[in-house]
């Protein structure tokens, strides 16, 4: 596929400034870009402020900015409340809560707003980009963009094509986030897309060889730090991810692919009836002594 850039972009819109959005709208200032962020009202629009400021302000105390580069990024974005000023946006990219109907309203709305030739991108972790990408008048001018968490720090970005995203609109936003210093991937439109889809076989399959006693956990996640050069065990890092988190994202992808691999291991499920969902609650696959401190048992 040509990796050449057929589209100028130099504004962007960002829908929902939540952890991600601030995130990615933080990431296009920082290289340039005129950013439009909007919430759906001003105390959202309060909050994705502050964020930004926090978020720029962590920077400039690590010395990575200095105080005018803050000053410069934070006034090249603007907040709003009001979808109607994307209208001269080259892209946007949707990041609000994970809910199908309000992605799809937002998608539908975007019809009357942006130009024709806009790229529309949606931040979705779990949902259908195809499904998503229905609601416009346009789905091939849709594609999926996942960015990790945080967006700032976190260097891959999955881009999920559908079956009707336009080639040039997938080869523009991977020409896009290579300039903005990401390394995005490509896969197609599946829960889990490429890493967590892997991930998650790993550490289900980690769960169920604990659960079967084939070995204890210090030694399943001792195999995979000292064998496989990972800087956690998979039983640790599940701790880490939260097991009711875990346990949503196996279900949803099992529920989608019937690949066995993500069938939640049985005893998953009965640590997040009983309340032990790792860190956050001081008790998981090992215990803490208090939440989010380090393992003592
Ligand atoms: P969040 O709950 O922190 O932020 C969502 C924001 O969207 C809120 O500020 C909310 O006020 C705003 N919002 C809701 N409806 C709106 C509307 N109609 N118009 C404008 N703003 C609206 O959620 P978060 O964690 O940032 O997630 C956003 C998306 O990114 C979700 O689709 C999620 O699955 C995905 N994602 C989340 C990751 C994470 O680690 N939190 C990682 C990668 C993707």
């Amino acid at each position: 596929m040509s990796d050449e850039i057929t589209r100028e972009f130099s504004t962007v819109g960002v829908i929902g400034l939540g952890t991600m959005g601030a995130g990615i709208a933080e990431v296009f200032a920082r290289n340039g870009f005129t950013v439009i962020g909007v919430e759906q009202n001003e105390a959202g629009v309060q909050r994705g402020r502050e964020h930004l400021e926090h978020s720029t302000g962590r920077a400039v105390k690590r010395e990575k900015m200095t105080t005018e580069q803050q000053a410069e990024l934070l006034g090249r974005i603007t907040l709003t409340t009001e979808m109607a000023d994307l209208a001269v946006a080259d892209l946007v990219v949707e990041a609000v809560v994970e809910s199908l109907e309000v992605k799809k309203s937002i998608f539908r709305a975007l019809d009357d707003i942006v130009r024709p030739d806009a790229v529309l991108a949606t931040n979705t972790s779990s949902l259908s980009v195809t499904e998503i990408s229905t609601a416009n008048a346009k789905p091939g001018r849709v594609v999926g963009v996942h960015f990790f968490n945080p967006a700032p720090v976190q260097n891959l970005v999955e881009i999920i094509r559908t079956v009707v995203t336009e080639p040039d609109v997938l080869a523009d936003v991977q020409g896009l986030l290579r300039s903005l210093g990401k390394n995005p991937v490509v896969c197609g439109d599946k829960a889990g897309f490429i890493a967590n889809t892997l991930l998650f076989g790993y550490l289900n399959h980690a769960v169920a060889m604990y659960e079967g006693k084939y070995a204890s956990r210090e030694d399943i996640d001792a195999a995979m730090r000292f064998g496989c050069g990972y800087p956690m065990g998979p039983l640790a890092l599940l701790d880490l991810i939260g097991l009711d988190t875990a346990y949503e994202i196996l279900d949803t992808m099992y529920k989608q692919g019937r690949d066995r691999l993500h069938a939640p291991a049985p005893i998953l499920k009965q640590y997040v009836t009983a309340g032990l969902l790792g860190r956050k609650s001081g008790r998981g696959f090992y215990t803490y002594e208090a939440p989010d401190s380090p393992i003592v048992v």
